[in-house]
């Protein structure tokens, strides 16, 4: 069995981050987000991965996950010449896929416990089509599986009226009808070739749809507040419980408590930790407080500042700033600093599309 991991899309939830980097690069606990679908992909046994690109930020990612030797994996490029549907991304893979079953996981979701679980369930029931569903809160904001005796009815995209709280994730399990399945659909009313019709596609076909709840943990990461949970949960479940780990110097005036990873190179001075937290290689907290869910890439600077619950990408500075940071996920090269001139007042150099919220 091969597997197809996306990694084109637009991103424009996760602007301006997006504008300069893909969103799949994106760091959970100082790890690309796309390395946690390979991981599950690489658990389950599959070792041939396609990855889906679009022309304009496809080349960082092929920089980044190379060949796939890292992971076990052989990765093979699949362009896909606009972000057109996820239907049309199955398509646009049609002759890496071989017409052959496969596990199709979009590289922004982050799931905890594995996939491997959701194939041996596809294999052992003789599917068409398996698709792993989560129960939300908030299932008008995903696409909503009607089940009924073990098997998939109904698949709604984002209804008004969800008629249960069942989101379809990310993660599906196919059989060869798919492919015809996503030749016979239309372009919904937003341009796209939607997965949902294609799913419904199926069921109205008489093909066996199945699914499985998902058992781990699992975040869609397409809004900010989403990469802030999961940048949480994964601080919390993947850093060992036993205390902090440091490969780094921490000095002896500060204090550093509960999971916490300081990265070789990186120092600690006068600071206070409290995890589960990050510090990455070379990074310098000097006289600040790094409060829980905190990750902080290479080579970031805190110097007399405090920060929570937050994402830094490398090379980030908040130096002298009196109020605490939190929710915030600062791009690589980001400044924050407390400014001394006469007047006193606010300044900002912002590019397109940032968010900035005062106290
Ligand atoms: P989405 O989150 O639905 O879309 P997006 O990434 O463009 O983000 P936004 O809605 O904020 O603009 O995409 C889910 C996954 O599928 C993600 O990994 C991107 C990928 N994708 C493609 O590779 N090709 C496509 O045509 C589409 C629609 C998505």
């Amino acid at each position: 069995m091969r597997a197809l991991i996306t990694a084109g899309g637009r991103g424009t939830r996760l602007r301006p981050l997006t504008h300069t980097s893909n969103k799949h690069l994106i760091p959970i606990a100082n790890k690309p987000m796309i390395h946690y679908a390979l991981e599950a992909v690489a658990t389950a046994g599959i070792r041939d991965v396609g990855i889906v690109l679009n022309p304009d930020t496809g080349e960082e990612i092929r920089q980044a996950l190379g060949d796939g030797a890292a992971w076990g994996l052989a990765i093979t490029y699949v362009m896909q010449e606009a972000p057109l549907g996820l239907a049309h991304v199955i398509r646009a893979a049609e002759p890496f896929l071989r017409r052959e079953p496969f596990v199709f996981f979009l590289g922004d979701n982050v799931v905890v416990g594995g996939i491997r679980q959701f194939v041996e369930r596809f294999q052992a029931r003789g599917e068409h089509g398996h698709l792993v569903l989560a129960q939300v809160r908030d299932p008008q904001r995903f696409g909503v599986a009607e089940v009924r005796g073990g098997q998939v009815v109904r698949v709604v995209e984002k209804p008004a009226c969800p008629a249960s709280n069942f989101a379809v994730t990310g993660i599906y399990v196919y059989d060869t009808p798919i492919f015809e399945a996503v030749h016979a659909i239309q372009p919904s009313a937003r341009g796209e070739l939607e997965i949902s019709d294609a799913h419904q596609y199926l069921i109205d076909h008489g093909f066996r749809v199945g699914f499985s709840e998902i058992t781990g943990w699992w975040k869609d990461t397409g809004k900010p507040e989403d990469l802030l949970e999961a940048n949480r949960f994964v601080l919390d479940q993947v850093l060992d419980g036993t205390g902090p780990e440091i490969r780094g110097a921490v000095d002896a005036e500060s204090d550093v408590a509960g999971k916490v990873v300081v990265e070789a190179g990186a120092k600690v001075i006068g600071s206070q930790i409290r995890g589960p937290a990050i510090v990455g290689a070379e990074a310098v907290v000097e006289r600040s407080y790094i409060g829980p869910f905190t990750s902080l890439g290479r080579r970031c600077v805190i110097r007399n500042s405090e920060l929570e619950y937050s994402i830094l990408f490398e090379d980030t500075q908040i130096l002298d700033v009196d109020v605490r940071i939190e929710r915030s996920l600062l791009g690589r090269e980001v400044v924050i600093r407390r400014g001394n001139s006469r007047p006193k007042t606010q300044k900002f150099i912002l590019g397109d599309q940032s968010t900035i919220e005062l106290c």
